[in-house]
């Protein structure tokens, strides 16, 4: 596949080959020169029209390990404040010899409608979806089917590991595009994905629009989705896509949903707690859990983010070693 919008047409195989490449950059990683020319003279480019933190610079240093040459778009001083269009701004990055394009943008569907231009203008150009909206996250979900297949086994990673095991996605499910990417990846693999979320946050037509009910359940209370989960993604609430008057408020929230060291007891012993972030402190996770070594798989992640995104720029890359086109 040329680009990689989207999780919801992956096949296991296609899992495997990132968990497998990801774990050979992994070890690349752990030696002292942790530099491949597997890219070199590629360019990528990162062109982000909202904020981020961890997956801009995540998705730089990985192109830069790759020695590909990478190029940082940042909307707030660029020529789109003198009205330029997206596909204009994308046009002149494919003109400057942009070989892999990664996109973030608030609306859904924005990375869709350039790799779509893209392929209309016959140009051989991958775009990545870097987090459309309330849509996918696709790089984010497979850094944590990595994060925790690395878990259950660090020498072979492999999404089959997933098997029967329990995941409870707690919190604002209604606006996170990384709750649709992980629902694809986590069902695809065998494991029993339990939703938990206020009402507001979690409308009941949500398993219809998933489509993939058998390995999914719904809650609107968190208890049923711990009792025995083996691990926890917690999400943030994210105030910027809400009213001005949140329900529950943040305290509520907290109260009703927040992971805490007390809700750790209906979980399995050994469960993990896994979060995308930026984290609200003390919200959907109590601050001292969060920085718990024991619990908190929040560093692995973003560790384990360059790995990942090293296996998905390399795959991209070089010819189509994973799928078809979507
Ligand atoms: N998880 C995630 O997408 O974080 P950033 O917004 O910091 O990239």
């Amino acid at each position: 596949r040329h680009h990689i919008l989207s999780l919801a047409d992956f096949t296991p195989e296609e899992y495997n080959t990132v968990l497998q490449t990801a774990a050979s950059f992994k070890e690349v990683l752990s030696r002292r020169t942790k530099k491949v020319p597997s890219l070199q003279g590629q360019v990528v480019t990162n062109l982000f029209f909202e904020p981020s933190t961890r997956t801009r610079s995540s998705f730089e240093i990985a192109a830069k390990r790759l020695s590909a040459d990478i190029l940082n778009f940042a909307a707030s001083s660029s020529s789109l404040t003198k009205g330029e269009t997206i596909l204009d701004t994308a046009k002149t990055y494919l003109a400057l010899g942009t070989d892999i394009m990664v996109i973030r943008h608030r609306e859904s569907g924005v990375p869709q409608a350039i790799a779509a231009e893209m392929d209309r203008l016959g140009k051989r150009v991958g775009v990545l979806n870097a987090g459309d909206g309330q849509h996918e996250h696709p790089s984010q979900a497979l850094l944590d089917l990595f994060t925790i297949c690395t878990l259950l086994n660090p020498d072979a990673p492999k999404c089959e590991l997933l098997a029967g095991k329990k995941i409870a996605i707690v919190g604002d499910i209604l606006h996170s595009r990384v709750a649709r990417s992980n629902i694809w990846s986590l069902t695809a693999s065998g494991a029993e994905v339990h939703l938990a979320a206020p009402p507001t946050l979690l409308p009941p037509e949500f398993a219809q629009y998933v489509g993939s009910a058998e390995r999914l359940k719904i809650h609107w209370e968190i208890e049923p989705a711990l009792d025995k989960a083996d691990f926890v993604m917690t999400l943030r609430l994210q105030k910027e896509r809400m009213s001005q008057h949140l329900l529950p408020s943040l305290r509520e929230y907290h109260q009703l949903f927040g992971m805490t060291r007390d809700r750790l007891r209906l979980c399995q012993p050994d469960v993990k707690i896994l979060h995308p972030g930026p984290v609200n402190r003390g919200v959907e996770i109590s601050s001292d859990l969060m920085d718990d070594p024991a619990f908190s798989l929040i560093s692995e992640q973003v560790t384990s983010g360059v790995a990942v995104r090293m296996a998905l720029l390399y795959l991209m890359g070089s010819s189509s070693k994973i799928g078809g086109t979507g």
